[in-house]
């Protein structure tokens, strides 16, 4: 059943990464190109905050590292996602991790976060002690980027809890605020958070 290989987690993003190609990080419904303009119009606001990133950047669930690329031109970044299909197609930008609660990195090593439609898919039986690890990688005031579907709670038709209120993401990261409401132009329309992780 699409639920069950959905709360798979890995086996899930490999399939849609064998067959959408490049497209797999974007939504079900997206044209091709609504994809790539989609894709520069988030990045085109997304470069602006780049520049409140100290340090090395932790771009978590990259995919198969289509922010990861931008990001290196200015930033030290170490890419994490748990498909091993879409860290293959990343040739070597993104480093597989399990899609349990613990990184292989030790406390404190990042000083900034990038999140891109992520946490959205990540099922409520697990979100807490997944941010919970990544909290635990990061120094305090570290800066924070994230993008998600930021809203009433909503089931998708996967099955999933695709939309979380703000107060929710705000527990999960302490620090994180509004930050603008539209940031692309297409189907999937992410909420974009910013802020200074408070530890
Ligand atoms: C919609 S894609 C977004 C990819 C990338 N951030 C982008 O915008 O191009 C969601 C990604 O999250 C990854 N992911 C889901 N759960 C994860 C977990 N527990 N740990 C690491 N990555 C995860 C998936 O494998 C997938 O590549």
């Amino acid at each position: 059943m699409v639920i069950e290989k959905y709360e798979l987690g890995e086996e899930y993003w490999n399939d849609r990464a064998a067959t959408r190609g490049l497209q797999a990080v974007g939504h079900l419904d997206s044209s091709n190109q609504e994809f790539h303009v989609d894709t520069e119009a988030a990045w085109k606001v997304l470069q602006s905050l780049t520049q409140h990133y100290r340090g090395e950047v932790l771009d978590f669930g990259a995919g198969w590292g289509r922010f990861t690329q931008r990001l290196l031109k200015t930033h030290r970044v170490t890419a994490v996602d748990s498909s091993r299909t879409m860290c293959e197609m990343s040739k070597n930008l993104v480093q597989h991790v399990a899609p349990s609660c613990t990184l292989p990195f030790k406390n404190e090593r990042f000083d900034g976060l990038f999140i891109y439609a992520v946490i959205q898919h990540v099922p409520d039986a697990i979100v807490e002690a997944l941010c919970k690890d990544i909290r635990r990688v990061l120094r305090a005031g570290s800066y924070m980027i994230v993008c998600d579907a930021v809203g009433p709670p909503h089931k998708s038709r996967l099955g999933h809890s695709t939309r979380r209120p703000l107060e929710r993401y705000q527990k999960l990261f302490p620090g994180l605020d509004m930050a603008a409401t539209q940031i692309t132009a297409g189907v999937y329309q992410p909420v974009l958070l910013v802020g200074e992780l408070e530890k």
